[in-house]
């Protein structure tokens, strides 16, 4: 029956045309052609969810804040001048006898404070001693105080020693293995003493889970509730408005259900700030596109997904959809009634084959009816997953009225623009991109939407005039999917991800 009202709504209403819906017991707001296709949006990347290269003061008064949850270390013996390894990926002893550092060689930090970490292994146990209380082995699948290991570092923060939980250190008296039974409280930090490692750390993850954690949950409150009240202001509403673009993008991260005590160690205030955005999207009459961008246990491993060490968990059990199936129905609820609800997207860039396709087509169809029992016409918008065919999702998608599909378009990230001109990338979209777009978008079949694009790429020294061709070629292109289009990011310090900077800046024009 609803499917039948919604479906007379589409082919009655004329694109100017004011409804009113009946569904249930709840009338529906008032809604009007303002806030239909085409949408022209801009994301609000990096501010309910945050993304440290998006704004990486953020991260800047985390102490140690080189070493975070996630972050990637190797550990070389300055006196078997070898690196530790778990040998054979976890499971067993940990050895210091290897020349190169890779997989094996690499411990991720589970961080408890700012001195004291788990370290994870390739095979994804955790380092501890063995029941010899000498031997260090990786062999634990859940940490706990036995696998709380401090990180003492020298002064210029290369050197580091170990401290087990008993209080002493690691030492490689050996390359055969590794035990932690050196007492001596003092070093002077030289090539000779068996306890002292050269430490390497890559760059770390900066997202959520990142930042929350390093700061802790007083400083992270403070600091993340200041950013969430200053960083999008309404003024910045009226400049999209203004600018020529009619909705916003917002992603939020699956805690914003359970605020203001969100679990540990996400903290509360992202909903009010969620709220306001609404308020000045009413104001300015632009559409707010919710957008589920972390989900719980992560559906990538990028720090964009609030991802703890760059695991992806997301979808591995029936708790964990309904979990996110309640998220969804907790800020349909919530937004129902405002008139700038555009839409509801279910999940941001799961990543395949991670994410499997029964797994998300059922989590979409349950996400999609959790939406329409609080509003018939606040459109659903389902992200293609990563590496996967972008069609994977129309036939299941057709039969869902309202119902949008997500890719997202970057002349970056894959090899295959590595060595492109600007010319040639302005030439990749005009037909390679639009080819694919004109793949997704079937007649009858679910509305198209590029949620995401940037007028970045890999070309050198590029003029200003290139990339204003490369950002005006990507609106005429983007400007066919039959939803719109929604540019990332709107504020950047990286210049040309900020799509403010771009329009001051004379980069991108909107109106015609
Ligand atoms: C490292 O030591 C372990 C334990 O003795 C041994 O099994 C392994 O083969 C050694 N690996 C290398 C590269 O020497
Ligand atoms: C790009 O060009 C460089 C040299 O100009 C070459 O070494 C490299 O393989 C090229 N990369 C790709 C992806 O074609
Ligand atoms: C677009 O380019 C990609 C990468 O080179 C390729 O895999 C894909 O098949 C191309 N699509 C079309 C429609 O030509």
């Amino acid at each position: 029956m609803r499917q039948l009202e919604l479906l007379l709504f589409f082919l009655v209403c004329s694109s100017s045309c004011i409804f009113h819906v009946s569904h249930g017991r709840r009338t529906m707001p008032q809604k009007t052609n303002d806030l239909a296709p085409p949408i022209r949006a801009v994301n609000l990347g990096g501010w309910l969810v945050t993304e440290g290269w998006i704004l990486p003061s953020l991260f800047e008064d985390i102490p140690n804040k080189d070493l975070l949850d996630g972050t990637q270390l190797q550990f070389k013996s300055v006196v078997q001048n070898m690196y530790l390894a778990a040998e054979q990926g976890g499971g067993t002893i940990i050895v210091a006898n290897r020349t190169q550092p890779s997989g094996w060689e690499t411990f991720k930090l589970w961080r408890i404070d700012e001195n004291t970490f788990n370290l994870k292994v390739f095979n994804n146990q955790f380092v501890t001693v063995a029941s010899d209380s000498i031997t260090v082995v990786a062999t634990v699948t859940s940490p706990g105080p036995g696998e709380a290991f401090q990180l003492v570092r020298n002064d210029d923060k290369t050197r580091v020693r170990i401290r087990a939980p008993d209080g002493r250190f690691m030492q490689a008296k050996t390359r055969d293995s590794v035990t932690a039974d050196y007492d001596d409280e003092s070093t002077n930090w030289d090539d000779d003493d068996p306890s002292v490692f050269l430490l390497t750390t890559a760059t770390p993850l900066h997202g959520e889970y990142q930042i929350c954690n390093g700061y802790g949950k007083t400083k992270a409150t403070q600091v993340l509730n200041d950013h969430w009240s200053t960083y999008i202001v309404e003024s910045d509403f009226k400049f999209i408005s203004t600018s020529g673009l009619n909705a916003v993008r917002i992603p939020v991260g699956w805690w914003i259900a359970s605020d203001p005590n969100p679990p540990a160690p996400f903290v509360g205030g992202s909903l009010q700030a969620l709220d306001n955005a609404f308020k000045w999207a009413e104001n300015y009459n632009l559409g707010v596109i919710v957008d589920l961008h972390a989900a719980p246990g992560s559906q990538n491993p990028f720090e964009h997904s609030a991802s703890k060490d760059g695991s992806q968990e997301w979808g591995t059990s029936d708790e964990n959809i309904a979990q996110t199936v309640q998220v969804i129905d907790f800020l349909a609820s919530r937004y129902a009634d405002s008139p700038s609800l555009l839409a509801v997207e279910l999940l941001n860039e799961p990543l395949a084959p991670g994410v499997s396709l029964p797994v998300l087509t059922k989590y979409y169809k349950d996400g999609y009816d959790a939406v329409r029992k609080h509003t018939a016409n606040a459109y659903v918008i389902m992200s293609n997953r990563l590496s996967a065919a972008s069609t994977e999702l129309l036939d299941f998608a057709t039969g869902l009225s309202g119902a949008v599909i997500d890719v997202h378009y970057y002349n970056l990230f894959t090899s295959d623009f590595n060595n492109l001109s600007a010319d040639q990338n302005i030439e990749f979209v005009r037909t390679n991109r639009s080819s694919d777009l004109s793949i997704v978008t079937r007649q009858n079949g679910p509305l198209t939407f590029v949620g995401e694009w940037v007028a970045e790429w890999n070309v050198r020294d590029a003029s200003k005039e290139d990339y204003r061709r490369f950002a005006e070629i990507q609106q005429d292109v983007y400007g066919r999917a039959t939803f719109g289009w929604a540019y990332w990011t709107f504020k950047n310090v990286q210049e040309r991800w900020s799509m403010e900077w771009m329009i001051n800046n004379g980069y991108i024009s909107l109106k015609n």
